[in-house]
């Protein structure tokens, strides 16, 4: 016979083939911290309730400590045919420590030990992916003040559409990450719930203190159904809906600067040390890190819709179909963190041509607005004013012209309302100072903004330092 721990009931070994097949060793291992600190909980509140000896639990949290250092040197034989983590740590157990070993698992199911697990796994996940959605989101704002006096042209439609300053973009950017933040904390509190106790599937009948197992791990609330307990996977769900959202984001940033380092754009250069070249163009200097993370957003986007399929016709409770939510949950959360420490270096060693932008605002009609904006301030109905600037447009095109190259003679022949004054108010400085209404780009709007973002910032730590202190040392 193997080494199965539910032999009792078969006359055969489980077929080599199948045991591969439904194993899951070889990725839910990296819950091992989890699984050893939900099992000490989880021994120490048997005995304290008088299920299991003092000495047996003694000697399970001795026996587990031992096998968290040899699991963190290597020096842990990882075994397919004990198919799990939970069954992998348990045998090597009670391999050591003989019968104590054995009673760990009163009052227990993996059903609600691999809930309990993924939920603290998680916990520790988030609060390492908002650290490093937090520095991106300094990443932008360093760069937004760095660069206070930068003119874009801000487009609809890809289309040059109003000048902006450089740094409202980059602060747009920061807002997105804003919420991503807030909807991890959201994910956060729907993970903060502890599962354990549940049994398989109804509870036990054990006297257990599911309170006291909550309050060793830090745990903010308990289910209050075994059935959901152990069935429930919305907080994995709901994670993956916050990673593809986050992932959109970075994404759509990504296809913004792959326009702009383009020749055609050129409005900035990424540093040479977060680009490749090719190898067989000579000139080229490539932006794959965007590209890949532009990429990888389809991969997270298609976990997401892995779990939601995988969940959608499941009978309650446990069902094996459950254990096909690891795999696409700890490739997110990899491919979710290495983009987000990649991006915050790619931000911060970006090189922003000024002059190249203003240039490209100074030579197209992105004040036509202004114009009209100008001529309603003098009295005149927007309707009219919006006809006279359009006018206006098209005489230039004409005249191979810009706006600011009309005489006050070609002005007035357009609307007797212009006067010496139109030049400075189609100015780009000019146009990007005075949309000053409370979230536009005017520079003291922005430096509001910058303001307002580092008091986020400030908040957001503090919500990790929460978080961390709420974290499970062994
Ligand atoms: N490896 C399993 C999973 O990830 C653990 C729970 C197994 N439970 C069971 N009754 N087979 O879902």
């Amino acid at each position: 016979m193997s080494e199965q721990l539910w032999g009792g009931r078969f006359a055969k070994s489980t077929d080599q083939m199948i045991n591969e097949f439904q194993a899951s060793i070889h990725f839910d291992k990296r819950m091992y911290h989890e699984d050893i600190a939900g099992s000490i909980a989880h021994a120490r509140m048997l005995a304290k309730c008088g299920i299991i000896s003092k000495s047996d639990c003694t000697a399970i949290t001795d026996g587990l400590k031992a096998i968290l250092v040899k699991i963190e040197q290597g020096n842990f034989d990882f075994s397919v045919d004990l198919e799990d983590i939970h069954m992998n740590i348990e045998k090597r157990l009670t391999d050591a420590i003989g019968e104590a070993g054995g009673r760990l698992h009163t009052a227990r199911s993996r059903n609600d030990q691999v809930a309990l697990d993924t939920h603290m796994y998680l916990r520790r996940e988030i609060l390492e992916v908002q650290r490093l959605i937090l520095d991106l989101q300094k990443a932008f704002a360093e760069v937004a003040q760095k660069n206070n006096d930068v003119i874009m042209p801000g487009y609809t439609h890809l289309q040059r559409a109003q000048p902006i300053l450089f740094a409202h973009h980059m602060l747009a950017y920061c807002a997105m990450l804003v919420r991503d933040f807030s909807r991890f904390k959201g994910a956060y509190e729907r993970c903060d719930i502890m599962p354990l106790g549940a049994g398989a599937l109804a509870g036990t009948t054990f006297p257990i203190d599911r309170q006291y197992v909550a309050e060793q791990l830090n745990f903010s609330a308990i289910y209050s159904n075994s059935l959901d307990a152990v069935s429930d996977r919305d907080y994995i769900m709901e994670f993956l809906s916050a990673a593809s959202i986050l992932m959109v984001h970075l994404s759509r940033i990504s296809e913004e600067i792959i326009l702009w380092c383009s020749r055609e754009f050129s409005f900035i250069e990424l540093d040479d040390a977060h680009c490749t070249g090719s190898s067989m163009m000579p000139q080229k200097k490539n932006p794959d890190v965007s590209e890949l993370v532009r990429g990888k957003t389809g991969r997270t986007i298609g976990h997401l819709m892995a779990m939601l399929t995988i969940v959608k016709g499941l009978p309650l409770a446990y069902n094996k179909d459950l254990q096909e939510d690891k795999e696409g949950l700890f490739d997110t959360i990899d491919t979710v963190k290495f983009s987000l420490a990649v991006y915050a270096q790619l931000i911060r060693g970006m090189k922003i041509k000024k002059d190249i932008m203003l240039k490209a605002v100074r030579e197209d009609f992105s004040n036509a607005t202004d114009l009209a904006d100008y001529l309603v301030k003098k009295g005149l109905p927007f309707r009219q004013a919006h006809a006279v600037s359009g006018r206006a447009v098209h005489y230039c095109i004409e005249q191979h012209k810009w706006l600011e190259d009309l005489s006050m003679e070609e002005y007035k022949k357009l609307s007797g309302l212009f006067e010496a004054d139109i030049y400075d108010a189609i100015k780009p400085e000019t146009c990007v100072k005075n949309r000053n209404s409370y979230g536009g780009t005017s520079y003291e709007q922005v430096k509001m903004q910058i303001l307002a973002a580092k008091n986020i910032f400030a908040n957001e730590k503090k919500q990790l330092e929460l978080y961390e202190s709420k974290q499970i040392k062994i």
